[in-house]
């Protein structure tokens, strides 16, 4: 494997973590380019459940580079937390993780503001993580942001948090919301500060460095296509680039270094927080929650669940430029005696092979279903794709062609072994 980018092709929690721990095998550096603790990545290792938020997800391999790359937003805290988390069971957070200097840092008020902000939008709201991921970004793009390079020098960054602070302080007010005092905050920024300095570094320069000595990169995408700032579900998005584009922004990898993007996709759909979600389906939704899926693993939310949607997947493999696919939770699926697959909407009286770019007629598409039978049978412990029941190939196969790519991995359970290698 050369160097791939790995995107979600849905609304995000399509099992990424899952499927870049297994394409670790093939990679030595694992980048995060976009996004912040707002992901939530499940990995599962035998008997034991790691949830990765800010960690690239190769962290739990020996000998693997994990790099936080410069489009990521950091929260110094709950990096800190991560990595004692991480220590604590028993795995090495060391030198195999650098941090850009360049990543801008998510602040105290950040999170305020998130909340006040979700809170004035009452039921227009997005439905965000809370984590201040939107501010951060906001102040990125007004060039008020603080960034990882920051912690590097604690008088200077004590003066820029001051002075933050009070133009912060200001706007919380406006917003009817309680200041935030300077103290303790300070002092727990001052020593995660510390704790991380180990880490900070150019990453653009070691993963070119890395490049020329033959490395082999795997960018690990966070949230999903339609969550993109730009091509997503606006503005019931994240605020970063989630599509494959983002890889190379976020990490200073330019374009032609970039020989596969591989899009994860569950086999049905889910979506957390608010906006258009044309296959949503209280049947599915019942169905994965009685079987104790589909809660969220940031903020432990249910998900909403509903069919496949190939007009989203297939204008995903667009944007992305998605070579091969990876369709996860098939396992999912496998009572259900007849699955639907949206194939088109329906708008106003016209047929839709794409989905609209505003979030209001989206809100509006009526999907048009196919039948498929199901195949009524466990998958889990299948191993090999001609083993699938035949119902199931021919599910996942029809998957891959309507979305227009190839079908590489179909994944039958979180644990790694749970994997069918096409
Ligand atoms: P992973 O990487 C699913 C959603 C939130 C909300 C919107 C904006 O685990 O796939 P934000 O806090 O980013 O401002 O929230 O985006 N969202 C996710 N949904 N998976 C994620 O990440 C998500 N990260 C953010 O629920 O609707
Ligand atoms: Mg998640």
């Amino acid at each position: 494997m050369a160097n791939t980018i790995l995107v979600g092709a849905q609304w995000g929690d399509e099992g990424k973590g899952k499927i870049i721990d297994y394409l670790t095998d093939e990679a030595d550096i694992v980048v995060r380019s976009q996004g912040g603790n707002n992901a939530g990545h499940t990995i599962v290792h035998g008997s034991k459940k790691f949830v990765l938020h800010l960690i690239p997800s190769g962290i739990l391999r020996r000998g693997k580079i994990c790099v936080i790359g410069n489009g990521v937003v950091v929260d110094p805290l709950a990096l800190v937390t991560e990595i004692r988390g991480l220590t604590g069971r028993g795995i090495k957070v060391g030198r195999n993780l650098l941090l850009s200097d360049c990543a801008h840092l998510v602040m105290p008020w950040h999170r305020a503001l998130d909340e006040q902000r979700e809170l004035r939008k009452g039921k227009n709201k997005i439905g965000t993580t809370k984590r201040g991921i939107g501010p951060a970004y906001g102040d990125k793009a007004a060039r008020t942001g603080l960034r990882v390079g920051d912690l590097l020098d604690a008088e200077s960054f004590t003066e820029k948090f001051r002075l933050r602070l009070r133009e912060n302080n200001a706007v919380l007010r406006s917003l009817g919301a309680k200041p935030i005092p300077l103290q303790p905050f300070l002092r727990h920024y001052l020593a995660a500060a510390k704790a991380l300095r180990p880490f900070i570094a150019n990453t653009v320069v070691y993963l070119h460095e890395a490049m020329t000595r033959g490395r082999r990169l795997l960018f690990e995408g966070a949230q999903g296509t339609y969550l993109d700032l730009d091509l997503g579900t606006y503005p019931f998005v994240t605020s970063s680039n989630t599509t494959a584009g983002g890889a190379c922004t976020g990490s200073g990898v330019p374009p032609h270094r970039m020989d596969t993007v591989i899009g994860v996709m569950k086999a049905y759909t889910t979506r957390v927080g608010e906006g258009p979600f044309p296959t949503e389906d209280d049947g599915v939704s019942d169905l994965l929650h009685g079987m104790g899926r589909e809660f969220g693993a940031t903020t432990g939310r249910a998900r909403r669940c509903g069919w496949f949607d190939a007009v989203a997947t297939r204008y995903a493999a667009m944007i992305n430029g998605i070579d091969d696919l990876a369709i996860t939770n098939l396992d999912g699926l496998d009572h259900v005696p007849v699955i639907k697959v949206c194939t088109a909407y329906r708008l106003d009286g016209k047929l839709l092979r794409h989905p609209p770019t505003e979030a209001a007629a989206w809100k509006r598409c009526r999907p048009v279903y196919t039948e498929f039978p199901g195949w009524m049978k466990p998958t889990s412990a299948t191993r090999k794709f001609s083993r699938l029941p035949a119902a199931a190939r021919r599910y996942v196969r029809a998957l891959a062609d309507l979305t227009g790519a190839r079908l590489s991995i179909v994944s039958v359970g979180a644990g790694h072994d749970e994997t069918i290698r096409l």
